[in-house]
């Protein structure tokens, strides 16, 4: 047989215990060894009068059975001194039972104010005094077991109890939040809707119904949801002769009535009323965010550019859960993304590249010789259809946005990702495995540059608790994550957030509020915003990057991780590295506690060898080099004529493949003038961009610059009348 619960060393205060149910739950915590204070004003059953008595009698009851109790005879509305009593009968209060309860029935038209206040004041106010009182105490003690009684009243309804029914709901409201606010304290608090034979339904209950539904078959619930061991927190449960049961909330489906730029009419709620109020499918919501995050996913789908279709939710209601034949291979609409260096370097920002390592420069500064685009950068190409939640366009699939987690991410990069540019995308779900606890859902991403495919994405997002229909549970379309070597880390890298890091990060277009907004963060469950899973990834992919490829991007091929735990800004992320030929593999850290945020994951890299074959090449192969190496030696000897005619700077970015390839400055400013690779060191007047080969046409007159300029082969910066002086120079030494 299972141990006895016991309550040794425990105090336990009972409200309105000097009759009834809370009689019983005195008697019973006795019985078990906790220090009762029985708390009864002893009026009669509309709360008209007082006395001692009552609790007395029962305070004599248990300490006659060699128990400890103690009385109080306080209305439960001076919370402070009911509770004082048990501080200094006991020292401690470890359990509250809100019990004390008064009635004062009345068709609602006939109910008079005081009978509505007085009601309140008992029921609802009184509970809350009480529970305040002992509030700090089980705070410090990291221990409190909370009872709210509720009724049927309140849950159903019952004609003739409008004051009493409003005043019970609201305690389940206050216990609601009361379990939410006290967890991380160990306080617990839950609800309970009696039926018992007492004073108060004798009189609408016959007497052998009375004596059935004994006290006794209420109090075993009560104690056990007070033991230390019960785990329970936020329950309603119906309690009487001997039965228990558990209530929650259910949500049908329901449906969306608005459309985007259209108004919202009560002609189409009336449409679609079946809909709204069709429970097959539906869903039980337990907490807030499910039910703030499922709108604002609605919010979203209707604001994006496809508006909503009237059909989808009956479409998801008609999905047989035996399959998702409708999901697997359902392509998204292909989209575009397009970035500037502004998106490139704002993503670099936000994955902690930084001015204090001169090596991030290439990164974070578009001037810099050698500026790349981070190779994670591909999943902010690829993230539509998540973050302007797509998702729940999928048909068959019983997605409740709020309950998506993003489970695993795996990026591939073909080649490195331009510095800007325009890329076409197309997703698709690939697969929908069901584990059980959940689905996960793979959704496919492949990005393209000039029709030319540069990277590919695999989300796998988990669909918290749908899955154990069936489904099968693998799939020849995961990209496995591959488990660390077990040996000590041949490198580790740490990087300290910053306070604004997914405030930061967020700007890269994933605008979820649960990374900024403290409310939406704590309906979440969270003590505060997290940071994004993928700016975790780009933190330790860069550290990858830094340590095992010298930060060049063309060695980057392709990088999974999986997500085991969010991360809060300020916290340090430490990435531990193992060296395995060219696979990197890593996890990620949360320094300060240990905890393991990325598992699981490594960085493929391409041998160093292959690229610095292939960029040397490309570098030599460049044609301008000539051109600006003899500009150079020819300002050695007409330099300062030159100076004073132009007075400026010209940095010239030169593309091959529509990469930048090489960089280089003219200054006609300074000195006697010069020409020299890379950015301009201060700043340039003018910068133009063209390819190698334009530049060869500029400059052998074949190509007006100006044409060139306006049929865009030609981009320039700055102050662009100066290329007037520009072309002159640049005819003089097409001579060359
Ligand atoms: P009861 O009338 O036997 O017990 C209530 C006790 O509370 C009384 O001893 C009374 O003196 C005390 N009390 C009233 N006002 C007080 C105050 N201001 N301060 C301190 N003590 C006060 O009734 P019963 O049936 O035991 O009810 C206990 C609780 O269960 C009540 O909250 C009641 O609303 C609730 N309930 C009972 C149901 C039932 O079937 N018995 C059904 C649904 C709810």
């Amino acid at each position: 047989m299972a141990s006895p619960l016991r309550f040794d060393g425990r105090v336990v205060l009972v409200t309105g215990a000097g009759g009834g149910l809370g009689r019983a739950y005195a008697l019973a915590f006795a019985e078990r060894g906790a220090s009762v204070v029985v708390n009864d004003l002893g009026g009669d059953f509309r709360g008209v009068g007082k006395g001692s008595s009552a609790a007395d009698k029962v305070v004599e009851e248990i300490r006659s059975k060699g128990g400890k109790a103690m009385a109080n005879y306080d209305s439960v509305e001076a919370g402070e001194k009911v509770v004082k009593t048990a501080l200094d009968a006991f020292g401690r209060i470890d359990v509250v039972v809100n019990n004390a309860g008064i009635l004062r029935d009345g068709s609602f038209a006939r109910i008079s104010d005081e009978d509505w206040d007085i009601i309140h004041r008992v029921h609802l106010r009184g509970s809350f005094q009480v529970t305040r009182a002992a509030w700090d105490h089980m705070k410090k003690q990291k221990f409190g077991r909370i009872i709210m009684t509720s009724s049927a009243s309140g849950i159903y309804g019952n004609f003739g109890q409008a004051n009493y029914s409003a005043a019970k709901l609201g305690l389940l409201g206050l216990s609601n939040t009361i379990a939410l606010e006290g967890k991380k304290s160990n306080i617990h608090c839950n609800t309970i809707a009696p039926t018992a034979g007492s004073r108060m339904t004798q009189t609408v209950m016959p007497e052998d119904l009375l004596e059935t539904l004994k006290p006794d078959y209420v109090a075993p619930l009560v104690l056990w949801l007070c033991h230390e061991s019960c785990e329970e927190n936020g329950g309603l449960f119906e309690v009487g002769g001997g039965w228990i049961g558990k209530l929650r909330w259910e949500r049908s489906l329901g449906a969306i009535v608005r459309q985007k730029n259209q108004p919202m009419t009560p002609e189409g709620v009336k449409a679609n009323w079946k809909k709204i109020c069709d429970f097959e499918n539906a869903t039980k919501p337990q907490r807030i965010q499910e039910s703030v995050g499922s709108i604002i996913g609605v919010i979203s789908k209707i604001d994006s550019d496809g508006g909503v279709s009237t059909n989808h939710t009956s479409h998801a209601a008609s999905t047989a859960p035996s399959g998702f034949a409708g999901a697997i291979g359902y392509k998204f609409p292909p989209f575009s993304s397009a970035y500037t260096e502004l998106e490139t370097i704002m993503y670099a920002l936000g994955v902690g590249a930084s001015v204090k390592e001169p090596k991030d420069m290439k990164f974070i500064y578009e001037g810099s010789s050698d500026f790349s685009c981070l190779p994670t950068f591909g999943v902010i190409i690829a993230q539509r259809p998540l973050v302007r939640g797509g998702l729940g366009e999928v048909p068959d699939l019983p997605v409740s946005l709020e309950k998506v987690l993003h489970g695993e991410q795996y990026l591939e990069l073909y080649k490195p990702l331009p510095r800007s540019g325009n890329l076409k995308c197309e997703a698709v779900i690939a697969d929908v495995l069901d584990k059980g606890s959940g689905l996960v859902i793979l959704m496919d991403v492949y990005s393209y540059f000039e029709k030319e495919l540069i990277c590919y994405n695999q989300f796998s997002l988990f669909l918290v608790g749908s899955g154990g229909i069936g489904g099968k549970r693998t799939s020849d379309k995961v990209k496995e994550a591959v488990a660390v070597p077990n040996r000590p880390p041949d490198a580790v890298l740490t990087d300290v957030t910053s306070l604004n890091q997914a405030a930061l990060y967020r700007l890269s277009g994933d605008w979820n509020p649960l990374h900024i907004d403290p409310n939406f963060s704590s309906f979440a469950g969270f003590d505060k915003p997290i940071l994004h899973g993928l700016c975790t990834f780009g933190f330790s992919a860069r550290h990858v990057l830094q340590k095992f490829a010298d930060n060049d991007v063309s060695r980057f091929k392709a990088i999974k991780v999986r997500f085991s735990k969010p991360v809060y800004p300020g916290q340090t992320i430490k990435t531990e590295m193992w060296k395995e030929g060219n696979r990197i593999h890593f996890q990620t850290k949360i320094h300060e506690t240990g905890d393991i945020v990325i598992s699981n994951a490594y960085v493929d890299l391409v041998p160093a060898s292959g690229i610095s074959a292939k960029t040397s090449s490309a570098r030599e192969e460049l044609q301008s080099t000539l051109v600006f190496e003899e500009i150079g030696r020819r300002l050695g000897d007409i330099g300062r004529e030159v100076v004073k005619k132009v007075d400026a700077v010209f940095e010239w970015h030169i593309t091959k493949g529509g990469d930048t390839a090489a960089k280089w400055t003219i200054d006609l400013k300074n000195g006697s003038g010069k020409v020299y690779q890379g950015p301009a060191v201060g700043s340039a007047d003018t910068t133009f961009t063209l390819s190698d080969e334009d530049f060869m046409e500029v400059v052998l007159g074949k190509l007006d610059p100006q044409k060139a300029f306006f049929s865009g082969r030609l981009k320039a910066r700055g102050n662009i009348l100066l290329s007037q002086k520009l072309q002159m120079i640049l005819k003089d030494y097409a001579k060359l």
